[in-house]
């Protein structure tokens, strides 16, 4: 059994991720790390192991990965692309030289690494629809340069020193466990959980820009199935295309409307925008599919349900409407 580090375990992929980690491996075998503790779960204090460290700070890498006998990180600490325009230099910084630390400790120590990158990577010159895996790869966002740059540093590391660093270009991700953190994508997230609420949305985006998007547990079984691949099935060492969904602002506010027949979305535009018209429509992932099998099961309506059920439950726990059906007293 593999001793699994997962850096930014308290995100919106980190804290899902770290559930099927420890459902397969064992609680303990999982050891999450972030800049803070991870918040209080239905008021329990989350399970241990957990460090607080800042993945630019490479001793303290260096002394978790020791202490724990670390043999596969899952290194998803990162700003995200709203977030990086809003602060470039510290997602430089996080990014870069967090991913550089992981690498260099996991190549010290002999370690197999899943690091994301994003369809962030693409940018004007790329075709937008279908995009290829091998293409124009010219990122107008910090974040998109981090991505790009640390594709190419993953590339380098396992052709120069053969370390085992695997990668997926994540499509902008839809779940309902934890609220997602400063992407561009987030608006998907952000119009469901409204129209869950019984309220109205305003969108970011405008209504008709199209984005490759995936539910959340595609990208969960689409990692495992990544990292569990026979090395020597794997072509592309940068980072695989990954395509599931593909749809606008309009399209997801249709397919809500067809389950909230009242839900209304007006829209917006903010700086958002800009980094959204520069990103495909649509990805290629022949690549992923032949090679470890790459196969995403969930359609827009599919999400669409699964979605706003999860959403309208949490809303009922948070307003105890879930604990009074179940029999307490003056139900
Ligand atoms: P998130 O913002 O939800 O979580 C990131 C976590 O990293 C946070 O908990 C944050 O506290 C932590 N973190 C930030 N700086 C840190 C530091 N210096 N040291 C330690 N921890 C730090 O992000 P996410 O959506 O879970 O994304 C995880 C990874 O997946 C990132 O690399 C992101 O670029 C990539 N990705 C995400 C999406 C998406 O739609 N969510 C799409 C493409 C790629
Ligand atoms: N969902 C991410 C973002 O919007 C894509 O990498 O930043």
């Amino acid at each position: 059994m593999s001793r699994i580090l997962v850096t930014g375990a308290n995100g919106q992929i980190g804290s899902e991720l770290v559930e099927v980690l420890r459902e397969r491996h064992g609680p303990s075998q999982v050891v999450r790390l972030d800049l803070k503790p991870p918040p209080a779960a239905n008021g329990r204090p989350s399970s241990p192991p957990f460090e607080v460290a800042d993945v630019r700070n490479r001793d303290a890498l260096a002394d978790v990965i020791a202490h724990y006998e670390i043999e596969e990180i899952y290194h998803l600490a990162s700003l995200l692309s709203a977030t990086g325009e809003q602060h470039p230099d510290r997602a430089w910084d996080v990014n870069m030289s967090g991913l550089k630390h992981v690498l260099d400790l996991a190549r010290e120590h002999d370690l197999q690494v899943f690091w994301p990158s994003s369809i962030a990577v693409f940018g004007p010159s790329t075709p937008r629809h279908n995009t290829p895996q091998s293409t124009v790869l010219d990122p107008t966002t910090m974040y998109g340069v981090t991505k790009r740059s640390g594709e190419l540093l993953c590339q380098y590391y396992y052709r120069r020193h053969g370390l085992d660093v695997r990668s997926l270009r994540y499509p902008g991700l839809v779940s309902h466990k934890t609220a997602p953190g400063g992407g561009t994508t987030d608006y998907a997230v952000d119009m469901l959980a409204r129209a869950a609420a019984g309220e109205e949305y305003t969108c970011f985006l405008g209504p008709d820009v199209r984005l490759p998007m995936m539910y959340m547990p595609d990208a969960i079984a689409g990692t495992l199935a990544l990292m569990d691949a026979d090395a020597g099935a794997l072509s592309v060492r940068d980072s695989y295309n990954a395509g599931a969904l593909s749809f606008s602002p309009a399209e997801l506010a249709a397919a809500i409307q067809e389950h909230v027949p009242g839900f209304t979305c007006t829209y917006a535009p903010d700086e958002r925008q800009r980094i959204a018209d520069n990103w495909p429509a649509s990805v290629d992932d022949t690549a992923a599919r032949a090679d470890w099998g790459w196969a995403p099961e969930h359609s827009l309506e599919a999400m669409t349900v699964d979605m706003l059920s999860h959403l309208r439950e949490g809303t009922r726990e948070q307003r105890g409407v879930g604990r009074e059906e179940q029999g307490s007293p003056g139900a």
